[in-house]
């Protein structure tokens, strides 16, 4: 009975979890820095690295007495080392390697993006149809992936510009709601007309898998402010027009998802579609994708956005094998997969 203890760290949220045999979760802390971010609307690299020294001890120790194990119990140590903010990986990298060393057991270095795929099989759901198409939306990543197995995943498409994540998060601050804004605006969509305006989506090529969001924010830019740049602002809009806003805005981005997603799975031969990262808790999204005719999995709530028990989890499968990271693994910006031209 193998516990892992994953460590995360890549981006605001400061985590620790422990999961048994790759699937069962025995506890699963985050420390979100929302409140210190929420002034600047966005996360400030330097702000997050200092929060992550203040968190990280006491995530750990939560994170193991809540698995009511003892550091002697823990059979190896995962981290997210890549993609991220550098000084926020560096954080969760060091304390991964510390503890490893020092407890005598193996270090295992994940792909954040990859464990964000993983997190569906988190908690005892049933095993993906393989081939699936993966897609994982979050606020630092949009793409697409053939998933042959889940240690076996190629990029096959992701954003030229903005992650869909990053788009809610602008669109909040644009109608001046708060941080982080998916799930406002989630909820304001729900009370809204999605047909209100018909804001673009951006296809690109006709076979393309590729993704584009950075020309939907402008047009939700350029509708509040008003015709002939009247310098309206989102105070200027009722209650209704901002909701109205939102459920377009939403109805535009789950377009633009599912019909990747078809694109993906036809070209792909896929038996299922795979989602993972913080978009995937949206509700439209998730009602959108039930309707597809193709079996989806998707993460359980606490798994969508940023966590360590898929860190933990997806290090189980490396575990397995006996393929261990060295001492010196490094913290790394971008992620391990990359367009196969
Ligand atoms: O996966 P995640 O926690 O971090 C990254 O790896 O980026 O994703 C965070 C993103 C943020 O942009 C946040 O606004 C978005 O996920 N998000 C949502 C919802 N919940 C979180 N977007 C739309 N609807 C939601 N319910
Ligand atoms: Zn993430």
């Amino acid at each position: 009975m193998a516990a892992i203890l994953g460590i995360e760290s890549t981006c605001d949220e400061t985590a620790a979890a422990v999961v048994v045999e790759g699937r069962r979760v025995r506890s699963n802390i985050v420390a979100t820095q929302f409140d210190l971010h929420a002034k600047y609307r966005g996360v400030v690299p330097e702000i997050a690295s200092r929060a992550h020294i203040q968190n990280i001890l006491p995530v750990l120790r939560e994170a193991l007495d809540s698995a009511g194990l003892a550091l002697g119990q823990i059979d190896a140590v995962a981290v997210a080392h890549r993609p991220g903010l550098i000084g926020s990986l560096l954080i969760g990298v060091t304390a991964a390697k510390a503890l490893a060393w020092s407890i005598h057991k193996p270090l295992i270095g994940v792909d954040h993006v990859h464990a964000h795929l993983y997190s569906v099989l988190l908690d005892g759901q049933a095993d993906p149809e393989m081939p699936a198409v993966g897609m994982v939306v979050s606020g630092g990543h949009t793409a697409l992936y053939r998933v042959a197995a889940m240690d076996e995943v190629a990029l096959i498409g992701s954003t030229i510009d903005d992650a869909v994540g990053e788009a809610y998060d602008k669109v909040a601050a644009i109608l001046g709601l708060g941080f982080p804004g998916g799930p406002i605006l989630d909820a304001l969509a729900a009370e809204g007309d999605a047909r209100a305006i018909a804001f673009p989506r951006s296809m690109l090529d006709r076979d393309s898998l590729d993704f584009s969001f950075s020309g939907l924010k402008t047009a939700v830019l350029y509708h509040v402010r008003g015709k002939q740049g009247r310098q309206r602002t989102a105070a200027d809009l009722t209650q209704q027009e901002i909701r109205d806003v939102a459920a377009s805005f939403q109805a535009a981005c789950i377009d633009v998802l599912l019909t990747k997603v078809r694109r993906a799975v036809q070209q792909t031969q896929a038996g299922s579609v795979i989602v993972g990262g913080g978009v995937s808790a949206n509700r439209g999204l998730r009602r959108s994708l039930a309707a597809l005719g193709l079996p989806v999995y998707l993460p359980a709530a606490p798994y969508c956005t940023d966590n360590a028990a898929m860190t933990a989890g997806l290090a189980y499968l490396d575990f397995r094998r006996g393929r261990f990271s060295r001492l010196d693994l490094d913290a790394v910006t971008s992620s391990r997969f990359i367009r196969e031209l």
